[in-house]
């Protein structure tokens, strides 16, 4: 068969060792592949490149993906800070499938998001058969234990609150942590428990002013005048929204930013009373080499996804669940996101350990 290979949406660590392995494991089974740079926008372009064992030497444990990458673009599946799904019009369609016949593909192997595979559905719908990757650093699709790029994001912010925890007892200053985490916090609970952090603010538990700082109040009566407030940037207070941004001509939203406007928020309701300072983690959550959880999960999602190939199993997402890899339907992956809830293990360890997760 001759495979055409798209990732598109935000970079994680591991797609370059997904796609080593799709090209190792599809090879030994006789089929080419071609690499569609920055994703829908090669397809549509005809951009790409020839992808052969000699193409991916050497790339598994490089981050970023050589393929390039583009989070909007033509073929934009979701957008706005609420997920809205976008229909691709029909003339994009019908130019992705022509590109396809003309290209002589057989299927796609579409490594992506929530956005990208709501993308790769309406393409499905259309008739061409796509095997589904799922990549997000936030770990939060639906069905799926584990997405690969996760691990590193989480060593990474842990590594920083690590760091910040000592200049913070030194100085004895109320310091906030911001990480990635659009509507799911994973990557801040992570890290906050892994970090030993104080306070954990999800998207998933809104939090208050008052409870913020009777937490804050509380800690320097017990005589430990700092803490570590780890944020995640979808986190909001109650009965208030995100704080987002919005791009200038397109209908996305850019979230960051939360950690200082919530502490100059507590500046304004207890002036003076707390050293406080903000570090926003960003993108260096999502760069820089995969760790070894990251890379042998990569490699597994791409020997799974030549697999599913094999078994005919078009319009499905592999999925890392329960242990094992698994398929299902790519509507039902990103049909609804994988939020934090209250029986979650790692949020009822950090509820043992008395750290503040909000009101
Ligand atoms: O969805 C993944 C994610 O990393 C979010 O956590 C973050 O809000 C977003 O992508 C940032 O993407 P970019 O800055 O690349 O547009």
């Amino acid at each position: 068969m001759r495979i055409g290979i798209i990732n598109s949406g935000g970079d994680v660590q591991g797609i370059n060792a997904v796609i080593s392995s799709v090209v190792h494991a599809g090879h030994k089974l006789g089929h080419e592949f071609l690499g569609f740079i920055k994703g829908w926008e090669g397809l549509l372009d005809k951009d790409f490149i020839h992808l052969d064992i000699e193409a991916v030497r050497g790339i598994s444990h490089v981050g970023g993906t050589i393929l390039y990458s583009v989070n909007k673009g033509r073929f934009a599946g979701k957008s706005g800070s609420d997920g809205a799904v976008n229909k691709i019009p029909d003339e994009v369609i019908v130019s992705a499938k022509a590109n396809c016949h003309e290209l002589g593909i057989d299927a796609l192997i579409v490594i992506g998001g929530d956005g990208t595979l709501t993308g790769a559905l309406q393409l499905a719908e259309a008739g061409i058969n796509i095997i589904g990757v799922p990549k997000t650093i936030d770990n939060d699709l639906q069905d799926v234990d584990r997405t690969f790029g996760f691990s590193t994001a989480v060593n990474v912010a842990v590594e920083a609150i690590d760091r910040i925890h000592t200049t913070a007892h030194s100085h004895q200053r109320f310091f906030f942590v911001e990480t990635m985490g659009r509507h799911a916090g994973w990557i801040a609970l992570h890290s906050g428990v892994g970090g030993g952090a104080d306070a954990i603010l999800l998207p998933e538990f809104p939090f208050s002013y008052t409870g913020l700082l009777n937490f804050m109040r509380t800690r320097r009566e017990d005589e430990r005048n700092y803490a570590l407030i780890v944020v995640s940037e979808g986190a909001h207070a109650q009965d208030e929204a995100i704080v987002a941004e919005k791009l200038v001509g397109l209908p996305e939203v850019k979230l960051g930013g939360v950690s200082a406007e919530i502490m100059n928020r507590l500046e304004r309701l207890a002036p003076g009373e707390f050293d406080m300072r903000n570090v926003v983690l960003g993108h260096i959550q999502r760069g820089g080499t995969p760790n070894a959880d990251d890379r042998v999960l990569a490699k597994a999602y791409g020997v799974a996804a030549v697999q599913a190939l094999q078994d005919g199993h078009f319009g499905q997402v592999v999925c890392m669940h329960g242990g094992q890899m698994q398929v299902v339907p790519i509507q039902h992956t990103v049909g609804k996101l994988k939020l934090i809830t209250p029986d979650d293990i790692t949020y009822r360890t950090a509820v043992g350990l008395g750290v503040y997760l909000g009101d």
